[in-house]
């Protein structure tokens, strides 16, 4: 399918780097497009080498994949430049001339705020007091940036080439809909909205040229930062279970609970999902681990994604059963 907007089902941290590394080698992308800005970070896992992307889209992983930043994502210079160093994709990555810019005071801001740190338990990063700045319509551009200069994009229009063109086209959304400013449990929530329409707002895409949208969920719902979390699992419940985790890109500890289809099935309807991805499965059902094939999954495992799949009335086309980009069942076609 020529374009496909990958959205996170919950409160980000899915695992849609992993699917989209995946994607990336798989289906050959010719363009991805990520959105958003440094407070999220994608792992991707590949040849044996971790990376958490809080820039570079997680594509990169396929060296022939033309890399964009979208107009409506926040760019942070130095984040930038080093992601750009390490991943080694400086001849094939674009920013939006229009995209914003995210600068160390709108960090302090965040830090400092009594009401988005020590309220909603924003990452600190700065990304919603950049988007103010934005609306105000004093923020700093990429095209203003001198160390920018060599990566300027018209990204609209580079994206929208690329679709009519029949290129394989990903648009890489960021945290997940129960984050989305609008669709979430607001004030506990990021500064835009996270969904789908809204990741191709950022690109420059509209609503007819999208073939697929595929929305990403993990076996277990996990959330750092305050508000609720229905279903919450104690610390020491989650640690037996193996769901514990650290955040990629703050490093503070996530709370868990059990996947919700209450939650799936908003984000399916919200988003407009045609497909859903599971990552997990192998910390769920341990026997999964990187299994290739849905019928060698364990009874179990194939009755959960069975009932994702009646509840949701979205296709499980992809299944995660290891951190690898390759630890993938692919069920498509
Ligand atoms: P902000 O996006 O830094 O303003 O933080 C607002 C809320 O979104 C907080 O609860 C953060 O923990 C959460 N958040 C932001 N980005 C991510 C992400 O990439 N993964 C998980 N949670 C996130
Ligand atoms: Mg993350």
């Amino acid at each position: 399918m020529p374009c496909t907007v990958i959205t996170g089902g919950f409160w980000g941290d899915e695992g849609k780097g992993k699917i989209i590394s995946y994607l990336a080698l798989k289906d050959r992308l010719d363009v991805c497009v990520r959105t958003g800005s440094v407070n999220a970070a994608h792992t991707v896992w590949y040849l044996g080498k971790r990376y958490a992307l809080h820039m570079v889209p997680a594509a990169f992983v396929n060296e022939k994949c033309r890399l964009l930043i979208g107009t409506g994502a926040n760019i942070h210079v130095a984040q930038f430049l080093e992601e750009v160093e390490e991943t080694k994709v400086e001849n094939r990555i674009g920013i939006d001339y229009q995209a914003s810019i995210i600068e160390e005071k709108h960090s302090i801001q965040d830090k400092t705020n009594a009401h988005l740190k020590g309220v909603v338990g924003t990452t600190g990063r700065g990304v919603g007091p950049a988007i103010e700045e934005r609306v105000r319509r004093s923020a700093k551009l990429a095209k203003n940036i001198p160390e920018l200069q060599p990566y300027l994009a018209d990204v609209a229009k580079e994206v929208n080439n690329a679709i009519d063109n029949d290129k394989e086209v990903l648009l890489e959304g960021t945290q997940g809909l129960m984050l989305s400013l609008f669709y979430g449990t607001p004030p506990y929530v990021t500064g835009r909205d996270t969904g789908a329409s809204a990741i191709c707002s950022e690109a420059g895409v509209g609503p007819t040229k999208v073939d697929d949208v595929l929305v990403v969920f993990k076996a277990f719902m996990t959330r750092v930062g305050a508000g609720p979390l229905p279903g919450e699992l104690s610390k020491e419940e989650a640690i037996k279970r193996k769901w514990f985790e650290v955040a990629a890109g703050t490093g503070r500890e996530r709370r868990s609970a059990p996947f919700s289809f209450e939650i799936a099935k908003k984000a399916v309807v919200i988003n407009s999902a045609t497909q859903a991805a599971v990552t997990k499965l192998d910390i769920m059902y341990p026997q999964c681990k990187s299994v290739r094939s849905y019928e060698e999954l364990p009874e179990e495992a194939k009755q959960f994604v069975a009932k994702i799949e009646k509840e949701t009335e979205v296709p499980v086309v992809l299944i995660g059963t290891g951190p690898g980009a390759l630890d993938i069942i692919d069920r498509r076609k």
